[in-house]
């Protein structure tokens, strides 16, 4: 593994999101407001080419999981060329590419996904009753979505090996009485449903109050299910993984507000202009656009450039590990705008 993607915790980022658009054709309340998120003007997105280019660097230097994320990425145009594209790098040791879809329009291009390489769908689904769908997303699609996950089951009985998390978003007064159908899911099918407890994000009106503890979904499936159990998950998961004995599937809690999971933290990402982030809550960002487009005239990105980008890793992420959680971090952006020049 490349030491340029080690940091000073000896932390290995191995895995790239990279977000391919920033829109999305739902309006999840938890995520954005009814008027959708302000949007960069397009000039500024990546371009095809240019996402194929980084995927590449980044795998060239030991990155061997890539996941595509939105906004809602089956909307971008050419997703399914794209996937097609970053699929090749297996040849260079990409071993996982994976997609987080809402679901609605996977079903129509599923099947050429796969056969470029797709190996992961996490997909998010926070009812299973298409009433409480449209208040939960502002739309309507339901059908859609589980037409996407009964493709991906039945591809799976053909011989695909999909690995299918869904991801469901618990909301106190709106879904937490699903969380039981939700666990039986996995009776007889093998799905991974990964519970969310719910994250403030600017302007998505978070109160405590309307979250869920990882321990009171817990409490509430004990319940019905008293011998549920904990089970080995892997080493960078962001969920902890539990399992009814007996069940085929499996349910994983995603506690970003109550067990920060920085420690092991894996990821980098991309967003859909261009800037490489490497903490979820972090503001601080450098563009790899600008470093395309102007510091390097077009031309492949060079030595100088790649030790900006090392310095940044480096300088952010002892911040990040030494704080107590997920904190938004600081002044290392400044110094790497000096360091690009
Ligand atoms: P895999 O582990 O590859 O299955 O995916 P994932 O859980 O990282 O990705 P996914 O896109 O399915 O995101 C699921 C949830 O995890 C979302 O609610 C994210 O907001 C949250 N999440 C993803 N990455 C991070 C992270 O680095 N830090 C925190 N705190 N939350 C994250
Ligand atoms: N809190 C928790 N999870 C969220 N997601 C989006 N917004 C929030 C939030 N405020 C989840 C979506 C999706 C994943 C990428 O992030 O459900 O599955
Ligand atoms: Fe947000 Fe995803 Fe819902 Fe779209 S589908 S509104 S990106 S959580």
């Amino acid at each position: 593994f490349s030491s340029f993607l080690t940091d000073n915790y000896s932390r290995q980022h191995n895995y790239l999101r990279i977000s391919v658009t920033e829109r999305c054709n739902l309006r999840c309340l938890y995520c954005m407001p009814e008027e959708g998120v302000p949007l960069s003007p397009s000039a500024r997105l990546l371009t095809t080419p240019e996402i194929v280019y980084l995927a590449e660097l980044f795998v060239n230097q030991g990155v061997d999981k890539i996941r595509l994320t939105g906004g809602e990425p089956t909307i971008r145009k050419d997703i399914v060329d794209l996937m097609h594209q970053i699929g090749k790098l297996r040849n260079n040791g990409l071993k996982e590419l994976c997609l987080t879809t809402n679901g609605i329009s996977l079903h129509r291009k599923l099947d050429s996904m796969v056969e470029s390489g797709l190996t992961g769908v996490n997909l998010s689904l926070d009812t299973l009753d298409p009433y409480q769908f449209t208040i939960m997303t502002r739309r309507n699609g339901h059908d859609a979505v589980m037409k996407s996950i009964n493709r991906i089951l039945e591809m799976n009985k053909l011989g695909a090996k999909i690995k299918l998390k869904i991801n469901c978003v618990v909301m106190r007064g709106l879904n937490e009485r699903e969380i039981v159908p939700f666990v039986e899911l996995g009776r007889e099918q093998d799905i991974e449903v990964r519970f969310i407890e719910y994250m403030p994000f600017d302007g998505n009106k978070w109160s405590e109050k309307k979250m869920i503890s990882f321990g009171e979904m817990l409490a509430l499936i004990r319940e019905k299910y008293p011998d549920v159990q904990k089970v080995q998950g892997h080493k960078n998961d962001t969920s902890k993984t539990y399992q009814v004995p007996g069940f085929v599937g499996r349910m994983g809690f995603i506690t970003s507000m109550t067990h920060n999971f920085c420690g092991t933290c894996n990821r980098l990402r991309i967003t859909g202009d261009g800037n490489l982030k490497v903490c979820l809550f972090g503001n601080a960002e450098v563009s790899l656009r600008d470093i395309l487009r102007e510091s390097n005239d077009g031309n492949p990105i060079d030595v100088e450039a790649m030790e900006a980008i090392k310095q940044f890793e480096l300088g952010r992420r002892g911040t990040i590990a030494g704080s107590t959680g997920n904190l938004a971090v600081s002044d290392t952006e400044a110094k790497l705008l000096d360091v690009i020049g």
